[in-house]
């Protein structure tokens, strides 16, 4: 009882003051799935191991943005290029903005509280 009023404590986020467009990044994840993204990348932690997780990768420092738009319109030795429309594009940088802000996909970035509950380091 104890561990279900502390869950009720945690405020629930409020879609309002997300720093960014809720259906939109519903779109993005519809062209993450489209494109098959989650074959060689992880989303916290889950997906294909060829390519690095990308949780993440907006806020990454040196990359973010543009390091997403290049990659993805060159593609490299192991991942194929995309010829994404700017809608695409736009949508996929929704998402993974939206993805980013939900968390961090690191376990060595949390600590595990004595209530079992974990807390960003
Ligand atoms: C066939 C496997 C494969 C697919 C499919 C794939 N990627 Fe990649 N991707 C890779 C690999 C491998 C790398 C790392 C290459 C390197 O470090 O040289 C990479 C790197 C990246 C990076 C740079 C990550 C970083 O931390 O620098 C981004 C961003 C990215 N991919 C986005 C995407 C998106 C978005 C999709 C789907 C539209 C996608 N990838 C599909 C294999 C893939």
């Amino acid at each position: 009882m104890g561990y279900s009023a502390s869950l009720y404590q945690v405020p629930a986020e409020d879609s309002a003051i997300l720093p960014y467009d809720k259906p939109r990044a519903a779109e993005g994840r519809l062209v993450w799935q489209r494109y098959n993204c989650q074959s060689c990348h992880q989303l916290y932690g889950l997906g294909g191991y060829l390519g690095p997780d990308l949780t993440n990768v907006y806020s990454a420092p040196g990359k973010g943005e543009a390091w997403i738009r290049a990659v993805t319109a060159s593609g490299n030795t192991l991942m194929p290029k995309y010829n994404f429309t700017e809608q695409e594009m736009e949508d996929l940088l929704v998402f993974l903005r939206a993805t980013d802000h939900s968390g961090k996909a690191d376990p060595r970035s949390f600590d595990i509280l004595p209530n079992g509950m974990t807390r960003q380091k």
